[in-house]
């Protein structure tokens, strides 16, 4: 018998994992990001990563569409960010800082890593996509990483 929301909720929620905003753009070449904790590596030669997407997420077409997408993983100070790319704003680019990286993709500024990727496959799992990215380019800062663990933001304690 399979377990309930609940019980599945509880029992991933209990997994600390850190934060990412990952970025892309649709084919009219509009900006999405969407917070996400689904993030892990998957390879090492190839160098891949991937990210999962919930098929009801507004931007879940522009990661269907792109070739590419950025994952941005965010440091201790940057809760506001997650937050914000966690919301469903029309347009979460406007007063968020960030350059521009592979194919014209937004890379957010100030984070702890930023790693650009290459689509590489994608499957439907379930109501998410698992979108996995080989990385072409990764910048890496040396400050403490923003930790999601038992539905809360947490601080890494040394
Ligand atoms: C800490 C945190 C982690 C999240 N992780 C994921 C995730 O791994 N995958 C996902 O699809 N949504 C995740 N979400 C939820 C999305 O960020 C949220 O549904 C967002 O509003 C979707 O934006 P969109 O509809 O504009 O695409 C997470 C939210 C938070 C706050």
């Amino acid at each position: 018998m399979a377990i309930t929301k609940e019980e599945f909720r509880a029992a991933l929620g209990r997994f600390a994992s850190g934060v990412t905003v990952v970025t892309t753009k649709d084919d009219s070449g509009k900006l999405f990001g969407i917070t996400v904790s689904a993030f892990c590596s998957v390879s090492l030669e190839p160098p891949l990563i991937l990210a999962c997407i919930e098929k009801r997420a507004g931007s879940h077409h522009a990661f269907q569409q792109s070739k590419a997408f950025v994952v941005n993983i965010l440091r201790e100070d940057q809760q506001a960010v997650s937050n914000h790319f966690a919301s469903h704003l029309e347009d979460k680019f406007v007063n968020v800082e960030y350059d521009t990286g592979i194919g014209n993709l937004p890379v957010l500024r100030n984070c702890l890593a930023n790693l650009e990727c290459r689509l590489h496959d994608s499957y439907e799992s379930g109501d998410h996509t698992i979108f996995i990215g080989q990385i072409e380019k990764a910048t890496v800062s040396e400050e403490n990483p923003l930790i999601y663990w038992h539905s809360k933001y947490r601080e890494l304690k040394d």
